[in-house]
């Protein structure tokens, strides 16, 4: 039988192999077969860097999470409802522990009901065969893979593969996962998997809002984000969520926007890649509106909406009329705007974009106050007009903005 135990030592910190070895030894003094699962395993396998480390006891996790705190110190948080514990050891390592574990769903795209069992019936549950290798810890069997579904042979042949048919019914957010690995690895979804994959397309929908973000959030944080969208597309996800296919168009509109966006908050920076779906169409804010889910999501979509309209017929705005339209509009949304090809007002608006950024205010409520100004809606006014007048450069000086300001209210 092959060890796993050298590779396990090459790849990981001496301490974190030491505690490897501690938990299985821990094992052996209460009897339980204790594993290393999923993730890592696959990426030692692969050669890719991990230090999640996901351990299955047969028999109780979190009393064996428990039993290590008293011995080891650190912290143990639990999760009674899904059997599972995790350890911060005293030098902040953090693992996983779970109770070998079944599962069953009660419908589509609902959170499963769990109960105790065994090693291969917890591997059983999983999602893809290159996730279900286990190497067990017990000191005599230390390094030893577990390889029930063929999981190696699939990461030699570069392939994702489900376990049973119902996989993506139970799971619809394992069609995101999917893409994901295939793209992250540059694998192939295997063709019956790819089949099971899009005949449970629709069931996306039944995602909750909060699940749904979070595999969109990690489709958007990999490397390779371009890809997945195609894939997702010829998955006819997006059709399914959005109503829009994922143009050529769209995709240089990605990756221009890819390049370019600033940094983001995870709501948006997901939410910002996904409008480009569609943005050339009547119904894109009213189809994508389904999809924020937070403020500054509808905000993003209301700002850039506008923006579209206020261009549509090609007008051509000055600095200070733009500033007064959009003065208040987050950068984000006015980068997206011209992060589409060819749009005739990106070198307009990238440049306004600076020029607010770097605006100093040449007046102040409180300068407005000794003008003799009534406190009021007429500060915000004035400021913004002064503003104005400095970007269009009929202004620079704080004297020409008192001047300014005079003038206007003498106007009325
Ligand atoms: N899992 C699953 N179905 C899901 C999510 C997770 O079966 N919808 C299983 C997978 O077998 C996975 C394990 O739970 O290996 C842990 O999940 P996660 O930490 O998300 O997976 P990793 O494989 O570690 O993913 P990543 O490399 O992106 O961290």
């Amino acid at each position: 039988m092959t060890t796993y135990a050298p590779l396990l030592k090459k790849a990981l910190s001496p301490s974190l192999f030491a505690l490897l070895q501690i938990l299985g030894q821990r094992g052996d003094a209460q009897k339980l077969n204790v594993f290393l699962v999923g993730g890592i395993v696959r990426d030692l396998l692969l050669g890719r860097p991990n230090e999640d480390i996901d351990v299955v006891v047969e028999g109780d996790g979190t009393a064996f999470a428990k039993e290590l705190q008293m011995l080891f110190g650190g912290k143990v948080t639990f999760h009674p409802s899904f059997g599972t514990a995790t350890w911060i050891t005293a030098k902040g390592q953090k693992i996983d522990l779970v109770s070998a574990r079944t599962e069953s769903y009660k419908a589509p795209a609902a959170l499963p009901t769990v109960e105790k069992s065994n090693l291969r019936a917890d591997l059983a549950r999983r999602d893809f065969t290159i996730n279900t290798m286990a190497i067990q810890l017990n000191p005599s069997s230390f390094g030893q893979l577990i390889d029930y579904f063929h999981g190696k042979a699939d990461l030699e042949k570069k392939q994702i593969r489900v376990l049973h048919h119902l996989s993506f019914i139970d799971d619809p957010t394992r069609i995101f996962r999917a893409v994901r690995f295939a793209t992250r690895l540059m694998y192939k979804i295997e063709a019956a998997t790819w089949k099971l994959a899009q005949e449970a397309c629709e069931l996306v929908k039944l995602l909750s809002n909060e699940r749904l973000a979070n595999e969109l959030q990690l489709i958007c944080s990999e490397p390779h984000v371009v890809p997945s969208f195609q894939m997702l597309d010829a998955l006819k996800i997006w059709k399914t969520l959005i109503g829009f296919p994922f143009t050529v168009n769209n995709e240089a509109h990605l990756k221009n926007w890819l390049e370019k966006r600033p940094i983001l908050s995870k709501d948006l920076d997901w939410f910002s890649c996904l409008a480009v779906i569609g943005y050339t169409e009547e119904a894109w804010e009213s189809s994508l509106q389904k999809l924020a889910f937070t403020h500054q999501q509808k905000r993003f979509l209301t700002e850039v909406s506008r923006l579209k309209d206020y261009f549509k017929h090609e007008r051509n705005l000055s600095y200070g009329e733009l500033h007064s339209l959009c003065r208040l509009f987050k950068e984000e949304s006015l980068q997206f705007f011209a992060a589409k090809p060819f749009e005739q007002h990106a070198a307009l608006i990238e440049s306004y974009v600076k020029k607010r950024n770097n605006l100093v205010p040449l007046l102040t409520g409180e300068d407005l106050k000794l003008l003799g100004f009534e406190p009021g809606p007429i500060f915000s006014e004035m400021l913004l007009s002064v503003e104005c007048a400095m970007l269009e450069k009929m202004i620079q000086t704080k004297e020409e903005a008192i001047n300014w300001v005079i003038h206007k209210k003498q106007k009325g």
